[in-house]
């Protein structure tokens, strides 16, 4: 429920956000890893970085990440896995040339100018580097649009509509409009664990407060029914498209 928030609003739930969704993208960050063969002594840079379980991973994997995040709790969390900057995609206090690799999890769609920020990571790329970008698939691909749209009903407001990034062949369509050559993309489950309804429903309300949560958490839990596992958890099982590319 935090897409619209600003950098301070990303800030606000820093905290939350490292405790409930912080790791919840590992499959797709593997995928970024296989597909741009990112190995040992190589230098990434992670737009978006949030509070920094990817340079934990990318640092696993040998390589030698820095992060970059325009919320300063979320680069306060970051670094303690690598060096981050405060900063955001579309103004990268980096020389040109500096990395191997440029990654964005779940981040792209927050810069306000998407070619100009695709073009920034193309800047501090070196020659023969690559952009690996993973992002929220479609509604129809995730549980959670299920409970998000049960919650702006229960408020009577309209859902959100998919951004451009999340279609089949969006994210290929951005980069091909920002000169990169698309080399290779796929769509990966990135599934949600909840242990119960109360980490459920403030992982779905990241950001609002107690009497929001109390007013929308029968109708969240209501609408996670089908997701209920047989320990009392839960399971939304989500998509994300992902898309490596490089310069022309
Ligand atoms: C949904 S979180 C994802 C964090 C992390 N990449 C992950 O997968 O867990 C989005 C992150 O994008 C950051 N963000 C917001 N606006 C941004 C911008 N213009 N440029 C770069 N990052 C931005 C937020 O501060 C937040 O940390």
């Amino acid at each position: 429920m935090v897409d619209g928030v600003d950098a301070q609003g990303w800030s606000d739930v820093a905290v939350g956000w490292a405790e409930l969704w912080g790791s919840f993208a590992e499959p797709a960050q593997d995928a970024l890893i296989a597909a741009s063969a990112i190995g040992h002594g190589m230098a990434v840079l992670d737009v978006g970085c949030g509070s920094g379980e990817f340079l934990a991973r990318l640092r696993r994997v040998g390589a030698e990440p820095v992060g970059a995040d325009p919320a300063p709790h979320m680069v306060a969390a970051a670094s303690v896995h690598a060096d981050v900057v405060l900063a955001d995609a579309e103004r990268l206090p980096f020389e040109s040339g500096r990395f191997d690799v440029v990654t964005a999890v779940n981040a792209l769609q927050f810069a306000g100018n998407t070619p100009a920020a695709l073009a920034e990571f193309a800047r501090v790329l070196a020659p023969g580097g690559r952009i690996a970008i993973a992002n929220w698939a479609e509604g129809a691909h995730n549980d959670i649009d299920v409970i998000e749209r049960a919650v702006a009903a229960a408020l009577d407001e309209e859902q959100l509509p998919d951004g451009p990034l999340r279609p089949a062949g969006g994210l290929e369509q951005a980069m091909t409009d920002a000169s990169l050559e698309v080399l290779s993309t796929g769509i990966v489950d990135v599934p949600w664990r909840a242990a119960g309804e109360t980490v459920l429903v403030r992982g779905i309300l990241l950001g609002e407060d107690a009497a929001t949560m109390a007013e929308l958490h029968s109708v969240i839990v209501e609408a996670a029914a089908p997701f209920r596992t047989s320990d009392g958890g839960y399971v939304l099982r989500n998509a994300f498209r992902w898309a490596v590319a490089r310069p022309r």
